[in-house]
């Protein structure tokens, strides 16, 4: 039985789903959606306003303020509401009303960057927002999760060191890269602890994290619009580039079978899959992919028929039952990019650059 005090010391990293059954893929599916706060951000949340307090630039009487398009926002109004602390969340109209509500419940103060910067950026627009309120009012302090240390150290002194007591016999990890904190924290722990193992970012086309060029993105979660500071490419072995249309077509096989997981989940999922029938074709490795969330929060657009025709247009597979053949194509093109700033793999996986 776990007994918790105050809402922030779940982390419950224990749940694996092995994903053979439901989708014939010979991966486990480490979960960190089942948390107060329904993500992994959870971690980063705790991590930041740790160090912001053990460092003194937190105290009783500052405000936390924080750039969020739904799940950190979340996850600090969580830690903060635990810890008796004032939050500010600045967001933006993308942002899901339901994550409005849900931070609104919790006690924080959500903003709206209503118009994007000239060049289109929400991200941007959040951010001066952000840096206009601190400018403004004493005591706020801002946790910028996108260059804070805290956060990827969260990965690497928590996330990593889990996934490598769960799995002593792990060769493969799949890692979604939004920020880059968990990709960053997990690859940097694995290369100095186990460096056999190889660890595979997992990104959406249209993101720019690895270099690659600008393109429309829908989900939250995975990829980014302009280059995370934070992101350190020099420990990960290998990228997969995942269209946001197989994002959706996996989370919706995923869910078929019961299993109602996050717009990201689906992207990690698919880009593990494709990765694993060039790299592992008989499956016998032990390789595992972390699940960022829950699916709740995607009910009005991954889950959504409507949404997903609008977005995407015609979608083969909307309603598929079984695992199609896109999700492991034997041979050809499949989408797999290695970068040229990330390390050449071997068999053994000892490889670094
Ligand atoms: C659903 C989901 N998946 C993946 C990520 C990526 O995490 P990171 O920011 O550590 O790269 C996030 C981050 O917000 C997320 O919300």
């Amino acid at each position: 039985m776990t007994i918790i005090s105050t809402a922030d010391e779940l982390f419950d990293g224990d749940l694996c789903i092995d994903l053979r059954r439901t989708l014939g893929i010979p991966l486990y599916l480490k979960c960190e959606g089942f948390n107060f706060t329904g993500s992994i951000k959870i971690r980063a949340a705790v991590s930041m306003v740790s160090a912001g307090i053990q460092q003194g630039l937190i105290t009783r009487d500052s405000t936390i303020v924080e750039s969020s398009s739904g799940n950190l926002g979340v996850a600090l109004s969580v830690v903060a509401a635990a810890r008796s602390l004032r939050f500010v969340c600045v967001t933006d109209p993308k942002c899901n009303p339901a994550t409005v509500k849900l931070m609104c419940a919790l006690g924080t103060r959500v903003v709206v960057a209503e118009t994007p910067d000239a060049a289109g950026s929400h991200l941007s627009a959040r951010k001066e927002l952000v840096r206009e309120l601190c400018r403004r009012n004493a005591g706020y302090v801002w946790l910028n999760q996108y260059e804070n240390p805290a956060n990827w150290i969260a990965h690497y002194e928590t996330t990593a060191p889990l996934i490598a007591k769960q799995f002593p016999e792990l060769h493969v990890l799949f890692v979604g890269t939004g920020t880059g904190g968990t990709l960053t924290g997990c690859s940097r722990y694995f290369r100095e602890n186990r460096p056999d193992v190889r660890v595979v970012a997992v990104d959406t086309v249209g993101s720019v994290n690895f270099g690659m060029p600008a393109g429309p993105r829908h989900l939250p979660g995975v990829g980014a619009g302009e280059r995370m500071p934070l992101l350190d490419a020099a420990p990960v072995h290998d990228l997969v580039q995942v269209p946001e249309q197989d994002t959706v077509r996996t989370c919706r096989c995923l869910a078929r079978q019961g299993f109602l997981l996050g717009g990201s989940t689906g992207t990690v999922v698919s880009g593990a899959a494709r990765w694993l029938a060039r790299h592992d074709p008989a499956g016998t490795r032990t390789s595992v992919a972390v699940s960022a969330d829950t699916g709740e929060r995607y009910l009005d657009t991954v889950y959504d028929d409507s949404w997903v025709r609008r977005t995407y247009g015609a979608l083969a597979g909307l309603d598929a039952l079984d695992p199609p053949e896109w999700l492991a194509p034997p041979d050809g093109p499949d989408g797999l990019d290695r970068l040229d700033g990330l390390g050449e793999p071997t068999e053994d996986g000892g490889d670094r650059p």
